[in-house]
């Protein structure tokens, strides 16, 4: 009987996930796709959705100092609290962002075990720099999700820096989330 209530009550929560920029560069572009993300993702209802800014946790770059700096404990906390990710990815020289490696090698059993969805973008939607991330995440035991939208660089921005995303995208986007969503429940009864 408490079994069935503790399963019921999990079932009714929201699930917490959250959208991680990739990028921390002076003029990066991130925060536009991330926002227009989360606006789809809003709209939903079915979780709590929220902005995750690397920048904002000012980690250092991984054994170059002591650890101690208040910026490492709290990107764990962070995601200690989310059950679900949608990475933004931009394709940096034909990977992911540097910023965005350091942030993943920083944590460890704060990732395992939670599902993840890609949105990315670049010359070639961000493609390779996406593939990239799926093989990490393989190490790092999230589940990434098949549905992977792709933005251009070309056609998506307008010189390369306003946010136009095509209408096409939106479907994508929603079924990238509708697998996030339900690959996240299934995984958060393992971590109970
Ligand atoms: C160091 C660097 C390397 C880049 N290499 C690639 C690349 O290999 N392929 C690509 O499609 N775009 C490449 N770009 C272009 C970026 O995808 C583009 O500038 C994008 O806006 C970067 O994301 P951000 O604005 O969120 O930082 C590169 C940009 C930078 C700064």
């Amino acid at each position: 009987m408490k079994q069935l209530r503790r399963t019921n009550k999990m079932a009714n929560e929201k699930l917490n996930i959250g959208i991680i920029l990739g990028s921390t560069r002076e003029g990066r572009v991130s925060p536009q796709v991330g926002e227009w993300v989360k606006e789809i993702a809003d709209k939903r209802g079915d979780a709590n959705y929220e902005i995750v800014d690397i920048a904002d946790f000012q980690l250092p770059f991984l054994g170059t100092t002591d650890g101690k700096e208040p910026g490492i404990a709290a990107w764990n906390e962070k995601l200690a609290e989310l059950d679900g990710f949608v990475f933004i990815v931009q394709e940096y020289n034909h990977s992911i962002t540097g910023a965005l490696k350091n942030a993943l090698d920083f944590a460890r059993e704060a990732w395992n075990n939670k599902a993840a969805g890609i949105v990315s973008y670049g010359s070639t939607g961000g493609a390779r720099a996406a593939e990239h991330l799926r093989g990490i995440m393989g190490e790092l035991m999230i589940a990434d999700v098949r549905v992977h939208p792709t933005l251009s660089l070309f056609t998506d921005f307008e010189n390369y820096t306003t946010f136009k995303p095509a209408d096409l995208h939106l479907d994508n986007v929603n079924a990238m989330l509708d697998q996030t969503i339900a690959w996240s429940g299934a995984l958060k009864t393992l971590r109970k």
